[in-house]
């Protein structure tokens, strides 16, 4: 088992003006599976690739079980990246792909046949070893990169961007042969994916980068009811925001006083945010307060409201039943339980 630890790691590319990465330090445990998290551009395939070995570390550090790893070519890493794109060798039988890295280490031709049926049958394609890559379909193609990677036993799994080419239906059995290969092979795994959704599914732990830089690292849990900025509840989909005056265990905002929890966040001007679907939909007698209703969206298994909290769009999660109270165009009441508002300094 080997953990990952990166170290005020930074690149800038050639002719670049700017970095592509900025001072990132990330701990990530053995065996571990880590998520790198961010809009596009934002530098995770830059970073996967330095972990790699594929790129060349501008400044900074990575360490495999602490041991710097910086000058240490690929293929002497302990880490084998899948690409978005599978590179297939396209002349090569499926056999001779998945086998392809254990030739080059010079393992003998029995040990490689026995070792390509393995990964064939873990990710059940057995039977496919004389075809051609294009004779595969795409979430065919991905199972076989991602056996060619595995075959060499690797204690880092680098995986960018693995479902984003599969339909919603592969794209879910995809992920369930990940959490299964993680489990069985133990392999440190980090997977970079622009999908938040993704990213809370698979991933013991979340980074969150925008511009070259980490924002956040945490559990999904964290992102949800304890995101560190604004900018990071947006990117999980929460904009219900208010700002307001914090003093004590009280925030004064437009809309009225709110009772709030004890937190370490200093008085002054703060956000209180809240999740769309921790706010009560009537009159609890606490942190209550009226609201218009803009829209009334019917989702099947809960109705979403969009509601005007002071000058914000808030988005409210509700119980599907219609209710004439909360038709659109009403003013109704809602409440924020105290233990489920976040507050953020501003
Ligand atoms: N080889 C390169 N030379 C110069 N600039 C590069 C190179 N590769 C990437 N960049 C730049 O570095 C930044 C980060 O790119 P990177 O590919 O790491 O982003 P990403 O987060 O993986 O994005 P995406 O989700 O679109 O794949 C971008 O601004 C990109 O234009
Ligand atoms: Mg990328």
């Amino acid at each position: 088992m080997t953990d990952v630890k990166l170290r005020n790691l930074e690149k800038v590319y050639d002719g670049a003006s700017e970095p592509s990465v900025k001072n990132l330090s990330l701990d990530i445990n053995a065996g571990e599976l880590v998520a790198l998290l961010g809009p596009s551009g934002c530098g995770k395939t830059t970073t996967l690739k330095m972990v790699g070995g594929l790129h060349d570390v501008t400044s900074g550090e990575v360490l495999f079980n602490g041991v710097r790893v910086n000058d240490i070519r690929p293929e002497k890493r302990e880490a084998v990246m899948v690409y978005q794109n599978y590179l297939l060798f396209p002349y090569m039988t499926i056999e001779d792909n998945i086998g392809f890295g254990l030739k080059m280490r010079h393992v003998d031709k029995k040990e490689i046949k026995k070792r390509v049926g393995e990964m064939l049958s873990l990710v059940r394609l057995e039977g496919f070893e004389t075809r051609k890559p294009a004779q595969l379909s795409g979430g065919q193609k991905q199972r076989i990169a991602l056996a060619r990677a595995l075959i060499i036993r690797p204690k880092i799994l680098l995986l960018d961007e693995p479902l984003s080419n599969l339909d919603a239906h592969l794209r879910d059995e995809m992920r369930e042969m990940i959490l299964k290969i993680h489990k069985s092979f133990g392999v440190t795994t980090i997977f970079v994916t622009h999908d938040q959704e993704e990213a809370v599914l698979l991933a013991d732990r979340i980074a969150l980068m925008f511009n070259g830089e980490l924002h956040q690292y945490g559990s999904p849990q964290e992102f949800y009811e304890k995101p560190v900025s604004k900018k990071v509840a947006a990117f999980f989909g929460n904009e219900n925001f208010l700002a307001g005056v914090k003093t004590g265990a009280t925030v004064k905002t437009e809309i009225g006083d709110f009772d709030v929890e004890k937190s370490d966040v200093p008085d002054g001007k703060v956000t209180i945010v809240i999740r769309p679907e921790s706010i009560v939909l009537g009159d609890t007698g606490h942190n209550s307060f009226q609201a218009p209703i803009n829209r009334r969206i019917y989702m099947g298994t809960y109705t979403r409201y969009d509601v005007r909290v002071g000058g914000n769009a808030w988005n409210v999660i509700g119980d599907p039943n219609y209710t004439e109270e909360y038709d659109e165009g009403r003013n109704a009441s809602f409440s924020l339980p105290k233990e489920k508002i976040w507050i953020l300094e501003e």
